[in-house]
């Protein structure tokens, strides 16, 4: 059995500079291109020379969830250095300031946020919009269902009203919570009584952070052990923040389990480099010939490491460098040289680890020899568009041979780009894959709603074209 925080992290020593495969395999924890932004949005990109430089990436999305929340919750200060200033952070700051919580301008250079001791939020005036944010709704559900007699109202855009909510509803109402929404309580808007839970053990049909989330949050505020398992274990940021905040949890094979109720105290925390983002980057140094980039400060939790392997296994040429713990999490710098991609399989137990990196993988497979089949990946249908379907169509706007199946993606590889009109249908993912594959295109690339990139990489645009030597 684990016991989650920063003395059981155990870090061995470990050379400075070494692959990804040997750094795995050591059992450490787990011309330029022109581009321009329209006033509407849509961004035209060419193919140019090689990518250099370094990099430190926009903060992890989902830490910074999480820092914000746990210090809303606890009691005194929490300062957090290296947030995300992304779209979906500041719906989570807004949603924490609406129920009270003091919550900072927000830096990366520091946000400071007065928590408001657990279970004293005031209730909101307004209804609660999180805007693209999928996990500010989720956790937050957790949250606030367990808060007695406090009213809620939440809503977001289009694509959070779609997205299911019914993986998080279910389990809180077996806890005792009073959720409705539109389709049978299952989407939003919803509207939420909070009530004294009851703690469960909730077997997770899926391989949910979120689900496992907003579970664990909703056990703070219970009398004794609340528990999830899943079918396999998904990221676990949760779970380490928990433990740095005081909290006892448990980590035992998938099952993660904490004890209630819980008092938090407010914490210093740093937030890591996104390897979500960083993906983006690891991706075009690879495929653009002539690419050199230094990656600063990335997050390595094993949790989120598959895009490392999957690209270890494609041939990609990524060392890790100064590996280190920072905050609770493992940290590292990453080079990343181009290199002959091969294809590969991906699937199984390895999607959790890289669930959100799938679209940008499929850009590597367009330009790896042979086909790539990714498998095991319905739940990509339910992100922030349907990945598997916009991806799929996207690529091959660009000339990609690339077909759906229901739960993934077959892509076959090493046939030429060509640019042409795109879009990112509102996904920021799905316009940051689409900008690294019209740098490989022949001609130009014009993608439309490109500008949702800022939901979690506000800088992407101007990283790209600084990275491209075009400041
Ligand atoms: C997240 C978990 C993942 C991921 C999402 C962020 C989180 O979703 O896709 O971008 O911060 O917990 P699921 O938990 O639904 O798999």
């Amino acid at each position: 059995m684990a016991l989650y925080g920063t003395r059981a992290l155990l870090y061995q020593a470990i050379p400075e500079r070494q692959s990804w495969t040997s750094f795995r395999k050591a059992g450490v924890q787990s011309c330029p291109a022109s581009m321009g932004n329209k006033m509407d949005g849509s961004y035209t990109i060419s193919p140019g020379s090689g990518l250099r430089g370094k990099i430190t990436v926009a903060g992890d999305k989902s830490i910074s969830h999480r820092a914000l929340m746990l210090g809303g919750l606890a009691a005194g200060q929490t300062r957090i250095e290296g947030l995300l200033p992304g779209e979906d952070p500041q719906s989570t700051a807004h949603c924490l300031r609406a129920l009270g919580a003091e919550v900072s301008e927000i830096k990366e250079s520091g946000v400071r946020v007065q928590g408001t001791a657990s279970g004293s939020f005031c209730e909101p005036q307004q209804v609660l919009d999180m805007g693209n944010s999928g996990t500010t709704m989720r956790l937050m559900l957790g949250i606030l269902a367990a808060q007695p007699g406090l009213f809620c109202a939440l809503t977001g855009d289009a694509s959070l009203r779609s997205r299911p909510m019914q993986r998080v509803a279910a389990p809180l109402r077996q806890m005792g919570a009073l959720i409705w929404g539109r389709e049978g309580g299952s989407k939003a808007p919803l509207a939420l009584v909070g009530q004294p839970l009851q703690p469960i053990h909730y077997a997770s049909p899926v391989a949910s952070a979120q689900v496992k989330s907003a579970v664990l949050l909703a056990g703070l505020f219970c009398e004794g052990w609340t528990s999830v398992t899943e079918p396999v274990r998904s990221r676990d940021h949760t779970e380490r923040m928990l433990a740095a905040f005081g909290a006892e949890v448990q980590v035992e094979g998938t099952t993660a389990s904490v004890r209630g109720p819980v008092r938090l105290s407010g914490q210093s925390l740093r937030v890591p480099g996104d390897i979500s983002s960083a993906a983006f980057w690891l991706v075009a140094a690879s495929i653009v010939p002539d690419s050199e980039l230094l990656l600063l400060n990335v997050g390595i939790n094993p949790t989120r490491t598959g895009i490392l392997d999957v690209l270890a296994e494609m041939g990609a040429d990524i060392a890790i460098e100064d590996a280190r713990l920072s905050g609770g999490e493992p940290v590292a710098d990453l080079r990343v040289r181009t290199a002959a991609l091969q294809a590969c399989t991906i699937g199984g137990e390895l999607i959790p680890r890289l669930i959100d990196e799938i679209p940008i993988l499929a850009v590597a497979a367009c330009c790896a020899a042979g086909r790539t089949v990714i498998r095991d990946a319905a739940e990509l249908r339910v992100k922030e568009s349907d990945r598997l379907t916009t991806m799929a169509r996207e690529l091959r706007r660009l000339g990609a041979r690339i077909e759906e199946q229901p739960d993934g993606l077959t892509i076959e590889g090493g046939h030429p780009l060509q640019g042409a009109d795109v879009e990112s249908h509102g996904d920021h993912r799905v316009a940051m894959s689409l900008a690294i594959a019209a740098l490989v295109a022949q001609g130009r690339t014009q993608l439309a709603d490109g500008q949702c990139a800022a939901v979690s990489y506000p800088r992407f645009w101007e990283e790209l074209e600084r990275l491209q030597g075009r400041e």
